[in-house]
């Protein structure tokens, strides 16, 4: 993280924001002693656990001492306060975001804590400009680093994935990506290694960007990955321009990741599709019944006196629901009253998909579809860890069932989904926004695999590509031994 920041400047003002015990500065001003001398670092740290500040001040001073030794000078404060409620943009404005002499910064780099904000939290009231819903504070911790520093000063920072899309953090980014121009993301990609001990369960980024106005849109941004949590010397890369990597159709300002140019070009592939999941008339909700608020009436087991089945995620397989589940245990049944109708969905062609994926689980999309006569019912239960697609007007025929489950598993839609959301989570909303082949495309991939009545996936992504026309290096890729393991 500290050698990312480019041409920094004789003299270098660095914030440090949850500076812990300063690894980040110290990391810094270990590559500025490399430098040539003379340099000056004024340096200042934020961190409000008093346990801390002790080592914080042993490890500036030392910093201090080593600089000495090579020729630079540096000075340091620390500050003991709540960087969000009392820090450098609060001394002499209003506008948090305003930019203020005294928050001129060359640099920030920073850690920044990983927590839940709730809407009526001094900090949501602080931040009120760029939070929606349920904010972390990490976002915020990045915009009000990022709006202390001076136009042309560097940010960088290790977070969570989770900003770089979704609608809680949508006005933040809207505000980030129009002050910051991203210079290099870096994703590591295992969602359990990297954090591991703070039980962050998703993947996490490292993002250096400069603050400038007016971004432009054509530069090149590079992206590195690496697998565990260290970052090897030369981790693998890809260059894409920032017009790709930022998506604002719809003003969602979504930050796409591709793992691989072959990712990016199965993004470049799904998103040259004329249509959108909701456009052609497809809807997705959340199954209506919660079970810990309709616990009167679900019963584990099979239907003994008139129940119908209650569909939840272990009945949901790629292009199989699978009722009963394997075991009586996991079997659930909900009895129909006049109490319990309005939890229930009239039984019809329907396309359910898992909320959640495992935490390492190959595939992010798991889709199975359901059809009408599936259990003999008038209706259908379906637990609110599923999602379930129709069609707004009139009932799904059979091929687009088969044909939308089809496309949602394909590895084609999921490299998509990944490259958009680093989340284990499948909100409706992504959904919804996907771009998603015709109903005509969809009818016929749904009548060829009835009619080879497979679900070997191999077969599925083969009439999947070939009805979209899909073709060239993409097509070999996703067919190919290599797609196999990267998906692993
Ligand atoms: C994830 S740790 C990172 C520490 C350090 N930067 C590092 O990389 O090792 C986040 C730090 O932020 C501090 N912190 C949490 N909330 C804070 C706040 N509102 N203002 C300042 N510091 C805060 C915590 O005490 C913790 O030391």
């Amino acid at each position: 993280m500290a050698s990312l920041p480019t041409e920094l400047p004789r003299t270098i003002r660095l914030l440090d924001p949850g500076a812990g015990a300063g690894m980040l500065a110290v990391a810094v001003c270990e590559r500025v002693a490399h430098m040539t001398p003379p340099r000056h670092m004024d340096i200042h740290a934020y961190e409000t656990d008093e346990s801390l500040l002790d080592t914080l001040r042993d490890a500036l001073s030392a910093s201090r001492d080593h600089l000495a030794v090579c020729g630079h000078t540096m000075d340091f404060t620390i500050h003991p306060n709540d960087f969000i409620l009392r820090g450098p943009h609060l001394h002499d404005s209003d506008d948090l975001f305003g930019l203020v002499s005294e928050s001129d910064f060359d640099v920030v780099v920073m850690n920044p804590p990983y927590l839940k904000i709730g809407k009526d939290s001094d900090y949501a009231r602080a931040m009120a400009r760029i939070v929606h819903g349920q904010p972390n504070l990490y976002a915020f911790f990045m915009s009000l680093g990022a709006s202390a520093l001076k136009p042309g000063g560097q940010f960088v920072a290790i977070t969570p994935r989770s900003f770089a899309n979704g609608p809680y953090f949508r006005t933040f980014r809207q505000w980030f990506l129009s002050h910051m121009s991203i210079q290099r993301l870096h994703l590591f990609h295992s969602r359990r290694d990297a954090f591991s001990e703070a039980g962050v369960l998703q993947e996490n980024i490292i993002t250096h960007a400069v603050r400038c106005d007016n971004t432009d849109r054509n530069q090149d941004i590079t992206i590195s990955y690496s697998e565990g949590r260290d970052v090897p010397p030369q981790p693998r890369t890809l260059m894409l321009p920032a017009s790709f990597i930022v998506d604002n159709t719809g003003g969602d300002a979504i930050i796409r990741i591709p793992a691989s140019e072959m990712d990016a070009a199965a993004v470049r592939a799904v998103e040259s599709w004329p249509d959108r999941f909701r456009s052609i008339g497809l809807r997705v909700s959340t199954g209506p019944v919660v079970a810990f608020r309709a616990r009167e009436f679900i019963q584990q087991g099979k239907p003994t006196n008139g129940e119908i089945p209650l569909l939840c995620v272990q009945n949901v397989h790629p292009f199989r629901t699978v009722w009963p589940a394997k075991s009586e245990r996991k079997t659930f049944s909900f009895r129909v009253s006049s109490e319990s109708e309005r939890l229930l969905i009239p039984s019809c062609n329907y396309v359910l998909i898992r909320r959640f994926s495992a935490k390492e689980e190959t595939h992010r999309l798991t889709a199975s579809p359901v059809y009408a006569d599936a259990f003999g019912s008038p209706q259908v239960a379906i637990e609110n860890h599923l999602n379930y697609v129709y069609h707004a007007e009139r009932p799904l025929t059979r091929a687009e069932t088969m044909g939308i489950a089809a496309v949602l598993n394909s590895r084609l839609l999921d490299t998509y989904f990944r490259a958009i959301s680093g989340n284990t989570q499948v909100n409706a909303a992504e959904i919804r926004a996907m771009p998603f082949p015709s109903l005509a495309a969809l009818t016929r991939i749904g009548e060829l695999l009835s009619e080879r009545s497979t679900d070997d996936r191999r077969v599925v992504d083969r009439v999947v590509l070939d009805t979209l026309r899909i073709n060239g290096p993409i097509r070999e890729f996703f067919l190919s031994e290599d797609a196999d393991v990267q998906g692993q």
